[in-house]
């Protein structure tokens, strides 16, 4: 049928599909010409452009998958959470949900399709535009949750860890109230034409194994409940492997892993016929090409007798990096993996 559609399903395809986390980005001169026009907000806010960028950075790099231009704190929004984008310094709350109190104002419902109509309307004109699959996304109750708890930004969780220690019930509260309206959010997203899902843990990393278990898991298994088996979904987490056997656990078709977990090892950990997406470091992306490329083959080599190993970064690209440069690193792939087939 399509080959990161198969992959996602488990199917042998000639060769491994590839995407890049952050493929549209300030990495893309074009990109950062639309972007000196609108702001990071509107640009998310605007379909047409939205849908514009999801599709040239398909085209730019010649990637398997789209991925719909968006941010993972638009939700925050219609949850009553207020966010902004500075200039230079990423996103911030300015009124963090710390208290009981503020924990109870966040909405227990949004309806997705209407609150972020315009994230629907950029997945139709994406999906009209573009033959190439198209993934939907979302944040986790996790890093969203510490995202509104901090307020920001963190370096080491101090605010969210106090809360889920502190008062684990208000904690486990405000986890339930992102669960549910990230579900419907996706749930939307999949009504609009998204092919794929993927859920972005990406600051669940600083926890331990065993408060994943107590104060993570149970939102995860509810939240992939209420998605049911409508699309595949990938679920993607950064910073400690350790949590990846708990992750599977959790819920989701494909594991998304980064690059602190050799990919054979992964494979040991979680069984060899779990899917995997990953793992390259981006940071290979800034070094000689000849270094990414050897890099790139090590990592189908783990993977080779897999089936439904899906190529990525670890992470997102990052704005230092050259179009031409990932545009190498896809064509290796899917010549370096056709070869060994
Ligand atoms: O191409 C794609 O991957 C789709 C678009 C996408 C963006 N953000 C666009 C973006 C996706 C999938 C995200 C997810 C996202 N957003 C995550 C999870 C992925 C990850 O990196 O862990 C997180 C943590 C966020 C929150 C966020 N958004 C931060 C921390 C920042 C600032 C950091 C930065 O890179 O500047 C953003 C802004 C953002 N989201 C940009 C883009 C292209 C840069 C904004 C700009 O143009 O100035």
């Amino acid at each position: 049928m399509n080959v990161f559609l198969d992959a996602l399903n488990g199917l042998p395809t000639d060769y491994t599909p590839i995407w890049l986390m952050r493929q549209a980005g300030r990495y893309q001169p074009e990109y950062r010409e639309i972007r000196s026009r609108v702001s990071f907000v509107e640009l998310c806010k605007t379909p047409e452009l939205a849908a514009e960028v999801t599709v040239n950075a398909v085209k730019d790099i010649g990637a398997d998958a789209g991925i719909i231009f968006a941010d993972i704190l638009l939700i925050l929004e219609p949850l009553g959470i207020g966010f902004e984008f500075s200039k230079g310094d990423g996103p911030s709350i300015p009124t963090p949900v710390r208290t009981a109190a503020q924990i109870d104002a966040v909405a227990d419902e949004i309806d997705a399709a209407a609150s972020l109509h315009f994230v629907m309307e950029a997945i139709r004109r994406t999906r009209a535009e573009m033959e190439t699959p198209l993934i939907g996304f979302a944040g986790s109750p996790f890093t969203l949750a510490s995202y509104a708890i901090e307020g920001g930004g963190s370096k080491n969780y101090y605010e969210a860890k106090k809360m889920m220690s502190g008062d684990p019930g208000a904690f486990a509260a405000l986890m339930d109230k992102f669960a549910r309206a990230v579900a419907g959010y996706l749930n939307a997203q999949i009504d609009a034409g998204a092919q794929a899902v993927q859920l972005f843990d990406s600051w669940v990393g600083c926890l331990s194994p065993s408060d994943y278990r107590t104060h993570v898991m149970p939102a995860m298994k509810t939240l992939f409940a209420a998605l049911g088996n409508r699309v595949p979904v990938i679920h993607f987490g950064t910073g400690n492997p350790e949590l990846y056997p708990l992750m599977k656990e959790a819920g989701g078709d494909v594991i998304g892993v980064d690059w602190r977990i050799d990919l054979s090892q992964a494979y040991r950990r979680l069984g060899d016929d779990t899917r995997l997406m990953g793992n390259l470091d981006p940071a290979y992306l800034l070094g000689p090409r000849e270094a990414m490329f050897a890099q790139a083959d090590r990592i189908l080599d783990e993977a080779a007798g897999h089936a439904g190993h899906i190529f990525n970064l670890g992470h997102g690209v990052m704005p230092e990096a050259k179009v031409a440069t990932a545009r190498a690193l896809v064509d290796h792939v899917h010549e370096a993996s056709a070869r060994r087939r």
